[in-house]
């Protein structure tokens, strides 16, 4: 690929956006940084027109629907969303000859393998968040003819996360919580890779130096832990005092299902010599030192 490329990122005010938009720029790239305000996915004549208008020989779709109960609640609006507007952006980008890279998630698995899932494993998923985003998955696998699907999942970054109460990422509610209470207490039974939006960029940059087949690719941290174990780490490099506890089962009933094993394995990334993604405790480190000065 060329060394510097037009890149139009959608959902830019995103926590993973925004970081995506400063990798980008700082690599020498220049950006069209996308909000809803200026490009709602939703509306296909306007995807259609900003696209084929904007130029842009990369778009990077991170526009989603994401919080699990507000996609259950109302299916059709995140299919609106996660599949249907991912559908609108596909086929823009065919039409302008773009590589579309494609944000989604490990949701997309029913999580009953209990083993890092590959690419080639046949996702099912449990929820209506879930099963809209593979739909979108699939429009742009059938419909742009360049393009990466990018599987992230348990995101932390620097910049909110816009569809979270307050924008908290998990590790910064741990940290708000530690400075609150005495005690928390966390799930243990539902195992994740947690992935810095910096690795992501980092990881999406390497891609688009380097050059990679068009398809689909799993980018998450290397390793695993449940969620206790994740604010074990926390409050471990954060020096917190504060007392965690296993929750008891069924003291935090989900309303919605969820995989209770999502870990992915970079197998893609890894056949083509591409996986620059680092164990979640370094990017946790980095992260904490980085926002929160924490060394
Ligand atoms: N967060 C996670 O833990 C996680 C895990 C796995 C996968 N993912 C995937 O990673 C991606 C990025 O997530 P994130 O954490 O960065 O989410 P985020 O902070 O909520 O950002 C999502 C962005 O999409 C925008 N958006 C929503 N609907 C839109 C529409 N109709 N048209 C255009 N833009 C729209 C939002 O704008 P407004 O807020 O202004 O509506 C926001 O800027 C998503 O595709 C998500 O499915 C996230």
């Amino acid at each position: 690929m060329a060394a510097a490329v037009k890149i139009a990122v959608i959902g830019a005010d995103g926590q993973l956006g925004s970081d995506i938009v400063a990798a980008c720029r700082a690599d020498g790239h220049e950006v069209v940084p996308l909000t809803i305000a200026q490009l709602d996915i939703t509306d296909e004549a306007q995807v259609r027109q900003a696209v084929a208008a904007g130029g842009a020989g990369v778009i990077v779709n991170t526009a989603a629907m994401h919080q699990v109960e507000k996609c259950e609640a109302n299916p059709a609006r995140a299919f609106a969303v996660n599949a249907l507007g991912v559908r609108h952006v596909a086929l823009a980008a065919a039409a302008a000859g773009a590589l579309l890279v494609h944000v989604s998630t490990d949701y997309v698995f029913d999580g009953a393998k209990a083993a890092p899932y590959l690419e080639s494993d046949c996702p099912l998923p449990l929820n209506a968040y879930g099963n809209s985003k593979l739909a979108g998955e699939l429009f742009v696998r059938s419909l742009a003819a360049k393009h990466w699907v990018l599987r992230v999942s348990g995101l932390f970054g620097c910049n909110p996360c816009l569809e979270k109460a307050g924008g908290l990422n998990f590790v910064d509610l741990m940290l708000k919580l530690s400075r609150e209470r005495r005690e928390v207490r966390v799930v243990d039974d539902e195992i994740l890779t947690p992935t810095s939006t910096r690795e992501v960029s980092r990881q999406l940059l390497h891609l688009l130096r380097r050059g990679a087949e068009d398809g689909l690719y799993h980018v998450t941290a290397e390793g695993e832990c449940s969620w206790y174990e994740f604010a074990r780490e926390i409050f471990r490099l954060s020096g917190s005092a504060i007392e965690l506890n296993k929750a008891a089962p069924g003291e935090f009933p989900m309303k919605v299902p969820r995989p209770k094993y999502s870990v992915l394995e970079n197998a893609c990334l890894k056949r083509q010599g591409l996986n620059v993604m680092r164990p979640w405790q370094e990017a946790l480190a980095e992260y904490l030192r980085e926002k929160h000065g924490i060394h």
